[in-house]
């Protein structure tokens, strides 16, 4: 806070302390003209108005509120930059509310990581921690009851792009799966291989999840196997994928994108790159941990 503003603030509220008891102390000095009877001399329609002092009880609250006034803005930082002699922080606050926090769960936790995952995840305690754990944190992509969306894989399937052990799904969340820096992960083949290769390429990799095709298109899959070997790099010769690559099966029936013909043409030509963010840094190991476990137990029968 600049020198002004503090200043300001400082002389607002010291202005509106000085104003309070101002007020009252005028208030009790005021000599107003009495009417022997006691009445100030107002007189409306024959009512009269006695000019009694305030009551005893009003005063005392009046300035007890005056005395905590100048309490509170000794012992906060009300006054500007003035820290306030109690040393009070809202981060402090913050900080202390989070220690009893770590004070209460931390032990929970540590003992969840303790556990290998196949185990946790037969855990109903710790799983019900792990299913909010992925409502806060994971939902917003892979969806509440974590089935996916287009280019948010379903992770209760038990398909996986970068495979489905224990192991594995611990080193999906911790460092997350991003493109190579700079690259893409399923490039962009409309430039190579033109309109005519994508519809036959295309047309070739809806044969392998044993699509019924028309006959005209049974004749771009012929011609599209030959340019398959291009795909098989990441796909496998057979289509099947690698996890180390995260390059998706194409022979079954599950889709990250979609299956219509004009996704895969879509897919091929411009190419894809899903990205998984990294939680490590964020959760922490423990509930990166305990997130796996949950993760393993929506396809391998876990309680959840
Ligand atoms: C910003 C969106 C986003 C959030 C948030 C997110 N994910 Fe993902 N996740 C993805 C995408 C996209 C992929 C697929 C990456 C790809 O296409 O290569 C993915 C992939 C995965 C996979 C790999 C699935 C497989 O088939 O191998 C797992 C496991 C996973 N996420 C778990 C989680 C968990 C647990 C959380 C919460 C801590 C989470 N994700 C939060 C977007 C997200
Ligand atoms: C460099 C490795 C690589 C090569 C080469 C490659 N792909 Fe891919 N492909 C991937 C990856 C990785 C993904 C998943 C992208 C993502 O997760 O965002 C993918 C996704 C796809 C998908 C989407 C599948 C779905 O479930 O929606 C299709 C279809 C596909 N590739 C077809 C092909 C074809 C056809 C070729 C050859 C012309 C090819 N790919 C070449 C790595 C590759």
């Amino acid at each position: 806070m600049s020198a002004f503003w503090s200043a300001y603030i400082i002389i607002l509220s010291l202005g509106c302390l000085a104003f309070v008891i101002g007020v009252m102390v005028m208030a009790k000095s005021l000599k107003v003209t009495r009417d022997p009877d006691n009445t100030t001399g107002h007189d409306y329609d024959g009512i009269k108005e006695y000019d009694n002092p305030m009551p005893k009880w009003w005063q005392i609250l009046y300035w007890a509120g005056v005395v905590f006034f100048i309490f509170y803005v000794l012992a906060y930082p009300a006054l500007g930059s003035y820290k306030g002699f109690l040393g009070w922080t809202s981060v402090g606050e913050h900080d202390k509310d989070q220690a009893a926090y770590d004070a209460k769960y931390g032990p929970i936790y540590a003992a969840y990581a303790a556990k290998p995952i196949e185990e946790l995840a037969h855990d109903a305690a710790a799983m019900k921690i792990a299913g909010r754990l992925f409502v806060n944190n994971c939902a917003a992509c892979h969806g509440a009851d974590a089935r996916g969306a287009k280019g948010y894989p379903n992770l209760t399937d038990n398909d996986w792009l970068y495979g489905g052990e224990p192991a594995q799904i611990l080193e999906t969340i911790t460092n997350g799966r991003a493109a190579v820096v700079g690259g893409s992960k399923m490039p962009a083949w409309g430039e190579t291989l033109g309109e005519q290769g994508i519809k036959e390429v295309a047309a070739y990799v809806l044969t392998l999840s044993e699509r019924r095709l028309s006959e005209a298109d049974q004749k771009l899959a012929e011609a599209g196997e030959a340019r398959f070997v291009v795909c098989a790099a990441c796909h496998g010769a057979d289509g099947r994928g690698m996890h180390a690559l995260g390059a998706p099966n194409l022979t079954d029936t599950v889709w990250l994108y979609g299956g219509s013909k004009g996704t895969v043409e879509e897919t091929i030509r411009h190419g894809r790159n899903g990205a998984m963010p990294a939680w490590e840094a964020s959760l922490g190991k423990e509930k990166v941990h305990l997130l796996s476990a949950y993760v393993w137990s929506l396809s391998n029968g876990g309680k959840h």
